[in-house]
């Protein structure tokens, strides 16, 4: 058994989620907890929602509302909109909590302490018809490495790359245009060119990671300099030193806070199961841990995390003492996905070309979503979502192949017998199905554990077209003059169906647990999260999902049916959708 720790990241609480968003992050990080939650390993999977920083703020004032406001109302809608896709979060939870606050500040204190992070007095952005702060990534201009004339002073998404804003070329507010002032002001910065020897070994060190995470973080690494990790702001951490703790304008980076999420979240989750020191075991010696995210999030997570971390452990150049939480693990493996796009251009809620995860799903229900983020997201490259090829893959391999092999199969059952039948008179062509169906457990399973999604689930669609296929062979409907060889055929059958069910459930729980029903079982398949209220001590309640996981009864192996257990009548597990819909799209997205 493998302790892991499911990593996915933090959306921000700006707004609800489009399907950009969960196909790069969210869905990916649940099918691989889902699958070795079924292997019997010790899953952790955490995430919340990234709820500091300007990005909020400027929603807040857009809204009208305050940033707590603001950050309570979307932490709630994206909750909703994760838990409708069914991700298996074991803690989603948010970044406003007094715990994540102390967790924060105690990485923030270890840093300091062991000399990785030191003060500058820099030049800071003002807008200079507010007063206040103009935050970088909403200081727009060209990026002094790429040329690109949209990049924004926190990074470029042309090149990638991370930028501070006085850097830029032709520096203007993206909010009403004016060009800021640029003022002294006194900031805290992670030193990384101190950590800078021990991140290009750990990166040197690294297989199997996706080529474009690996390329791009090591180049990355080449050439580390002091990172701001505070901000001109009053939404945020405050910094936990005495001199600075009541300043009401200074505060820790959003995105430092956000990546000490993940260990936070763990020691919640902990907190909460009743057994305070359980995060432990996801973050100490032996465990594996695995982070999901898009590709814009690249370096912050296998540069400035593992920074954070080494510095934090104190085992960077400057050597140290471990924090409070004693010496926590870098992160096993970075998977990072390309970005899902509509017709060329990034899914962006400015340009309005926007898919709601919310929309989604009462239309058509989480595992059509699911399904089509495994088969056809943006895994290895940008990937262009259209509503042809949307209805097509839903049509022709989820209704046509899955659907209808179910379908066929449990009615001919039911009808014939009643019940799960008796192999009674097999013959070769028997074994040879459920020998692929029992093979793929190893193939599918090899491919899940590596994170290659589209090719797992193409092998389990494989074996599905097999079971297909051999049913067309058979012809169980001409053999009602020798219903043993009958009755053996539908059990095959259904035995096939139970395995493609078990290689499938990672991706499509919802429909799984169906499929589990209509073969007899009874109880819970594959378990899905609830949203619960919680109390903090000294703060607010607020909504996070959480799930029982551990009593679902999937695994990864071929369970054989018992024969003798009754069947119902099927209902149909994924309906076709009008072809018109590849057309025109859907009346709330309509294609242009
Ligand atoms: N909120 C960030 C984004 O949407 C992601 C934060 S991931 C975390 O791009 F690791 F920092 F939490
Ligand atoms: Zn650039």
């Amino acid at each position: 058994m493998t302790t892991i720790l499911a990593c996915a990241a933090w959306p921000y609480a700006n707004g609800p989620r489009h399907i950009g968003h969960v196909s790069g992050f969210a869905v990916p990080c649940d099918v691989f907890a889902r699958y070795q939650r079924m292997q019997g390993n010790d899953v952790l999977m955490v995430s919340g929602t990234d709820e500091h920083g300007t990005a909020i703020q400027v929603k807040a004032d857009s809204e009208g509302l305050s940033a707590r406001e603001t950050a309570d109302k979307y932490h709630r809608v994206i909750a909703e909109d994760l838990q409708g896709l069914g991700l298996s979060y074991d803690l989603y939870t948010r970044t406003t909590t007094l715990n994540h606050r102390a967790v924060v500040q105690e990485l923030f204190r270890a840093l300091y302490d062991n000399g990785y992070v030191t003060t500058k007095v820099t030049m800071g952005a003002i807008s200079p018809s507010t007063g206040r702060t103009l935050a970088d990534r909403y200081i727009e201009g060209t990026c002094p490495i790429c040329g690109y004339d949209g990049a924004r002073g926190d990074q470029c998404d042309n090149c990638g790359n991370q930028l501070d804003p006085i850097d830029l070329k032709d520096p203007h507010s993206r909010i009403n245009g004016e060009v800021p002032d640029f003022v002294e002001t006194e900031h805290f910065f992670l030193d990384l060119p101190a950590l800078a020897d021990q991140l290009q070994a750990w990166l040197a060190d690294r297989e199997d990671w996706r080529p474009n995470v690996i390329r791009f973080s090591r180049e990355f690494a080449k050439d580390l300099k002091p990172r701001a990790i505070t901000r001109d702001l009053d939404w945020g951490v405050p910094i936990p030193l005495p001199k600075w703790e009541n300043e009401p304008m200074k505060r820790i980076y959003v995105w430092f806070d956000a990546v000490i999420g993940y260990l936070s979240a763990s020691v919640e989750w902990a907190r909460r199961s009743g057994d305070p020191d359980a995060w432990r075991r996801f973050w100490t010696e032996g465990n594996e841990s695995f982070y999901f995210m898009g590709k814009d999030n690249i370096t912050f997570h296998t540069v400035i995390w593992p920074g954070i971390l080494t510095g934090a452990n104190g085992e960077g150049s400057r050597g140290g003492e471990p924090s409070a939480f004693g010496r926590l693990d870098l992160p096993t493996e970075i998977v990072s996905s390309e970005f899902l796009t509509m017709s060329g251009s990034k899914f962006s809620t400015s340009r309005n070309k926007v898919i709601y995860v919310r929309d989604f799903l009462a239309e058509f229900g989480p595992d059509a979503l699911r399904y089509f983020i495994a088969v056809a997201g943006p895994e290895n490259q940008d990937t262009d979502f259209t509503w042809d090829e949307f209805v097509r893959r839903i049509n022709f391999e989820l209704a046509n192949e899955w659907g209808n092999l179910v379908n066929r199969s449990i009615s001919m059952a039911y009808k014939n017998v009643g019940a799960i039948p008796e192999a009674t008179k097999p013959e070769p062509v028997d074994a040879e199905l459920l020998e692929a169906s029992r093979a793929a457990f190893e193939t599918v399973g090899e491919l899940l554990g590596r994170c290659r999604f589209k090719q797992a689930i193409s092998e389990a669609m494989r074996v599905v077209g097999l079971a297909n296929k051999y049913i067309s062979d058979c012809e169980p409907w001409k053999l009602k003059d020798d219903p043993e060889r009958r009755d053996t055929v539908l059990a095959t059958a259904l035995q096939a169906v139970a395995d493609c069910n078990t290689l499938l459930t990672p991706f499509l729980p919802h429909a799984a647990q169906k499929v589990f029903e209509a073969l007899g079982g009874e109880g819970v398949w594959a378990a899905q999260p609830e949203l619960v209220e919680v109390d903090e001590e000294g703060g607010p309640g607020y909504p996070v999902l959480r799930g029982d996981y551990v009593h679902q009864q999937a695994r990864w192996e071929s369970i054989p049916l018992k024969p003798g257990t009754p069947l119902a009548k099927p209902t149909p597990i994924f309906r076709k959708l009008d072809e018109k819909l590849g057309k025109t799209g859907p009346a709330w997205a309509p294609v242009a």
